[in-house]
This record gives C-alpha cells, structure tokens and sequence, in this order.
C-alpha cells in the first residue's frame, strides 16, 4: 500500500498530539510533533540568554541548530545538543517563548529545512501550525484539528494540573495569547489549508477523530 505523508494541524489544546500519536500507531508510521522543535530552539534561546528579539542572535543560534529526536524505549525523546530536553520544553516559560520566536523568519525558515529532510521519508504523519500551507504544501492527505478556546484550555489544565502550578485562567490566558500570536504573524500563521479536511474535537474523544481520520485515509487511498 502507498506510503503516505499524512499532516495535522490546528491551534493548541485541539487534540493534535493525542490523535497525531495514536493515527501514527494505527498505520505503522512516523509521528513528528513539530511544536516540540519550536520549543526545543525555545530552550535554546533560553540558555544562551538571548531575547526573542534579538534577530542576529537567533540567526547565529539558528545556522547549524543541532536538534533530533530519538526513539526511546516506548516514547520519543528530543535532544539539543545531544543533551535530553525533554522534560524541559513544557513549562509556560518554554510554551509562551516558543510561540514568540516561532514569529521570527530565522527560525521558521531553519526549521522548515529541517522538517522538509525530516519528511523524505514517507509514512510519516507530521502535527503543527503550518504543515499543510508551508512545510508540506503537497502533502497527500491534510487534517485541521480545532475546538472552542474554553475546551481546548480545559484540557490543558487538566493535563498538566498540579505540575505548573497555573490556574484554568491563566491557562486560557495563555492558550488566548498564543492562539492570536500563532495566527496573526506574518509568515506562516496558523490556518487551515485550502484543501484540508476540518475537524471539530469538541465534542469527539480521540478515538473518535482518528476513526474519523482513518475513514478518510481508506477513501482517499482509492485515488493514489
Ligand atoms: O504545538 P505546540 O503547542 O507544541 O507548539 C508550540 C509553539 O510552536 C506554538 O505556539 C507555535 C509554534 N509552532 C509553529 O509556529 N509551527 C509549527 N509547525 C509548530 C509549532
């Protein structure tokens, strides 16, 4: 059966790396969290003190990033500079950091080498904010994954209750202030692309979506 390159975006808390995760398992695939590369030059920003707006600094931090992910035991580990930064890339500083520097045209487009190498290889299901409009523009099959603000932000909270120390408001604060910085930036803003198949979580569990999902992919297959 043809290989496909299967991408998933949509804006934070819409179920994108639950679903992402669990369609990849279903079809013996690849899953890249995208996300998790912004925020791991994120941490880097972090401890080389540079600020989000320090354009010279992010382009010399950004010529050679050396950043991977590598399979671990049962779950997938990201290093930068092949130290673990994995329980790191998480916290609301990260998050918040992640989404400023993702607005900076360095770092997309350093990005964007790194994930277009990332998918020469088919089989592969890719989650993100620009997947289907820029990385992938010829992806074969492309989701967009979204729900109301109030949900998306409950379901973080509850994620990650009692491990940031953040209330659901400061949570929905946050989630409003990254879903308006991730959607109004110049390049590459989050939004659906022309041809994407748009799905509501709202008020489907995972397992729904990816049936969903899967429905699509059969009927699609019938047309490679
Ligand atoms: O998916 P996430 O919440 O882990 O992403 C963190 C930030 O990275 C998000 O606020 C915007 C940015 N991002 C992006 O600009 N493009 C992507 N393809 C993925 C993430």
């Amino acid at each position: 059966m043809k290989r496909l390159l299967i991408t998933i975006d949509g804006p934070a808390g819409a179920g994108k790396t639950t679903v992402s995760k669990m369609l990849a398992e279903r079809l013996a695939y690849t899953y890249v969290d995208t996300g998790a590369l912004y925020r791991g030059i994120a941490v880097a920003v972090r401890d080389a003190g540079i600020s989000p707006d320090d354009d010279a600094g992010l382009e010399t931090l950004c010529r050679a990033p050396d950043i991977r992910f590598v399979r671990a035991e049962n779950s997938l580990r990201l290093l930068l500079n092949e130290t673990d930064i994995t329980g790191r890339i998480r916290t609301p500083e990260i998050t918040m950091l992640a989404s400023a520097i993702s607005a900076k045209p360095v770092v997309r487009e350093c990005l964007l080498h790194l994930q277009r190498d990332m998918g020469r290889q088919k089989g592969l299901v890719f989650e993100g904010r620009d997947m289907g409009t820029v990385v992938f523009p010829d992806a074969d099959i492309k989701f967009f994954l979204d729900a109301p603000l109030e949900i998306r932000a409950t379901r973080r909270y509850r994620e990650f209750q009692g491990e940031n120390r953040q209330t659901l408001a400061d949570v929905e604060r946050d989630m409003r202030v990254r879903d308006r910085n991730d959607s109004t930036r110049r390049i590459a803003p989050l939004k659906p692309a022309k041809e994407a198949v748009m799905i509501d979580s709202a008020t489907l569990s995972p397992r729904e979506v990816v049936m969903q999902m899967l429905k699509y992919i059969k009927e699609s297959l019938d047309l490679f």
